[in-house]
Formats: structure tokens, C-alpha cells, sequence
């Protein structure tokens, strides 16, 4: 039996020697030291021995097992090294290849031109003022002036969050930005409700319609509502204001013109519309041979608005106004379907 043993270990020994890389250690391993080895099998049969036997054979058999298993681990470390040093001398690092270059991110296009007008509209004075997208029926509708069943109300249709038990006050995601000039005017009038501050606000944001998704509609959009409030304000101020902003959004040469217009919160109401800049006002697909483009509502606060905010009807006046951004950047762009906006498409987002 000792004799098998020191034939076990010159055999594995030998087979060790010329062995070069890690998979055929790993196979000699098994084949040597593994459950199913001849090694192994002699431990498992020492059972079988003599009582005075079994002590020998087992510290000779121990001592085949550790001499087996350091030399393991020293081949082990050999392999290694030799493997390191043979990518070092054969594979050249070239430190001189230009790295990858970082892809920069940038601003979702309606973002950028949310912006632009809000860049204009304060150097214009007006000041941002964000308002919540949940909203109530009383501040989305009511207090501006669209009733309960008012038909004015079809044309947003609306998507409900809440309305179990709500009555005429279901909670809904607002469907214009209209709600903030009443959540504005309540908190500047808190100030002094005597003698209510003048107030000149931007209001951005989401809004959310309950519309059949097609090409010129979805359900989620930006405005920017503008609002003027205070003593002596005109719809000459208004038309001036307006006047002024698209010059500086559209170039100094932009022509507009007020079409008389409809909105339960406002009174008079006007819709303002700028000279096509695709064909100049000749007349083409764009502006469907009209020459002018509309970008955006307006009107003169309408009393019961301003009473509601907490400003006196008889002593106040205002202006309001409301844009879509991603209507102005189809305009500018030509961009003939809405729905690129939210399709999340990189080869659309890239182009700003
Ligand atoms: N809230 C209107 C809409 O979403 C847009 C609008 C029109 C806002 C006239 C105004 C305004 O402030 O005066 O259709």
C-alpha cells in the first residue's frame, strides 16, 4: 500500500510538470486530488484495513495529499505569473488612442423653449410663479368662470383623479395653467388685503387633457400663462405686452394681429396671431394659406376672475395670456406631428 502511494504521488507529480495553463490545472486537480482520485479512493478504504495498519497508511496517505496540494498552489502561482507576463510582453497598451468622447446630454426641447419664453417674459417683468398640475374643478373651472356643465368646458376635456363623493369638485390633473392666476392673486392679495400689490407673473407647466392621441393632439402638454394685474391696466397694455414679446421671440420684423376670441375668464378676448415666418405672410402648408399662424389666447381679467382672486373688480383691471411651447416649436420647426415630443425617439430629441 505504501508503495501505491509513493506511485500515486510520483505519477501526479509528473503529470503536474508540463502543465501550462489554468484549465489543465484545474483537470489535474480533479484527476489528483478530486473525490473520484486514487488518492482520495485510499481514504476511503482505510476502513478496510487492519487496526494496525490503518495509522500508517493514513499519515502516509495525509502526507501524499499536503505534499500534492502545495505544489499545487505553487504551479498555481507559476501559471499566473507566466500568463501576466506573457500579455505584458506581447500585448502593447497604446496610451496615444484618442479616448471615447462623452456623450452630452441636453435640455428636452420643450424645456429649452419653455425657457426662451420664460427668458423673455421676465426681462419683460414677469416673474415665474409655479402652480400645482392636481388640481380641483372649483380652481381648474369654477373659479374662472366655467360653471358646472358650462360648454366651454368640451374643449378641455379633462382626466379625473379623484371624484367619489366629490360632487361638482372632482380632483383632476389641471388641463390649463389658468388655476395658478387665482392660486397667485389669493396669496398676493393675503399680503394686504386692502390694498392688494400689484402683481406680474409667468406661470409654466404641465397640463393634461383626456384627448384622443393623433398627430395635433396629446394628452400632455406645456403652457406658459402670463398675468398682469393692477390699477389702470388697459387692453392697450395688453396688446403692447404682446406686441413686445413676439418681436423678441420671432425677430424685431414679426407682425401680430388680435382676432376677437372667446374664454369664460376673460372679457374681451383675443387671440394673437404672427405673420407666417415660413413664407412671410404669402401664404403656404404651414400657415394653411393664410399667412398667419395663431400662438396664443388673451383677454382682459374678467371681473368675477379678479373678485375670486381677491382683487376688487372696480378698482383692479388685468391681462392674462396662455402659449403652448411645443405649438411654437412645431411652427419654428415645421414639426408636422406632436407626438415626437413625448416618443422619447433620440434621433428627433438630437436635432436641438
Ligand atoms: N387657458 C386657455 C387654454 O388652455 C389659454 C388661455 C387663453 C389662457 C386666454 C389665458 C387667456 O390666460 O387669457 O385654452
Amino acid at each position: 500500500m505504501i508503495d501505491k502511494l509513493s506511485e500515486i504521488e510520483t505519477t501526479a507529480l509528473e503529470s503536474l510538470a508540463p502543465i501550462k495553463d489554468e484549465a489543465a490545472l484545474e483537470a489535474w486537480r480533479i484527476a489528483n486530488l478530486g473525490r473520484n482520485s486514487a488518492l482520495m479512493t485510499v481514504f476511503s478504504d482505510l476502513g478496510k484495513l487492519s487496526k494496525e495498519e490503518r495509522p500508517l497508511i493514513g499519515q502516509a496517505a495525509n502526507r501524499v495529499k499536503v505534499a500534492l496540494e502545495a505544489r499545487l498552489t505553487e504551479k498555481m502561482e507559476s501559471v499566473k505569473r507566466s500568463a501576466l507576463e506573457h500579455s505584458l510582453s506581447t500585448e502593447n497598451l497604446d496610451v496615444t488612442l484618442p479616448g471615447r468622447s462623452v456623450r452630452r446630454g441636453r435640455l428636452h426641447p420643450s424645456t429649452q423653449q419653455l425657457r426662451r419664453v420664460l427668458a423673455i417674459l421676465g426681462e419683460m417683468g414677469f416673474q415665474v410663479y409655479t402652480s400645482r398640475e392636481v388640481e380641483t374643478d372649483e380652481f381648474n373651472f369654477q373659479l374662472l368662470n366655467f360653471p358646472p356643465h358650462h360648454p366651454a368646458r368640451e374643449m378641455q376635456d379633462s382626466l379625473y383623479v379623484d371624484a367619489a363623493g366629490r360632487g361638482d369638485n372632482p380632483i383632476l390633473l389641471r388641463t390649463h395653467t389658468s388655476p395658478g392666476q387665482i392660486h397667485a392673486m389669493r396669496e398676493y392679495a393675503a399680503w394686504n388685503p386692502k390694498e392688494p400689490p400689484p402683481i406680474r407673473i409667468a406661470l409654466p407647466g404641465m397640463c393634461y387633457r383626456h384627448e384622443q392621441i393623433t398627430s395635433r393632439s396629446e394628452v400632455q402638454f406645456n403652457q406658459v400663462e402670463g398675468l398682469a394685474v393692477g390699477k389702470g391696466i388697459t387692453f392697450a397694455n395688453l396688446k403692447g405686452t404682446l406686441t413686445d414679446f413676439a418681436r423678441r421671440m420671432f425677430g424685431q420684423a414679426a407682425r401680430v394681429r388680435f382676432r376677437a376670441s372667446y374664454f369664460p375668464f376673460t372679457e374681451p378676448s383675443a387671440e394673437m396671431d404672427v405673420e407666417c415666418f415660413v413664407c412671410g405672410g404669402k401664404g403656404c402648408s404651414v400657415c394653411k394659406g393664410s399667412g398667419w399662424l395663431e400662438i396664443l389666447g388673451s383677454g382682459m381679467v374678467h371681473p368675477v376672475v379678479l373678485e375670486n382672486g381677491g382683487y376688487n373688480p372696480r378698482r383692479y383691471t388685468g391681462f392674462a395670456f396662455g402659449m403652448g411651447p411645443e405649438r411654437q416649436l412645431m411652427l419654428r420647426y415645421r414639426i408636422d406631428d406632436i407626438r415626437y415630443f413625448l416618443g422619447n425617439d433620440i434621433r428627433f430629441l438630437e436635432q436641438f
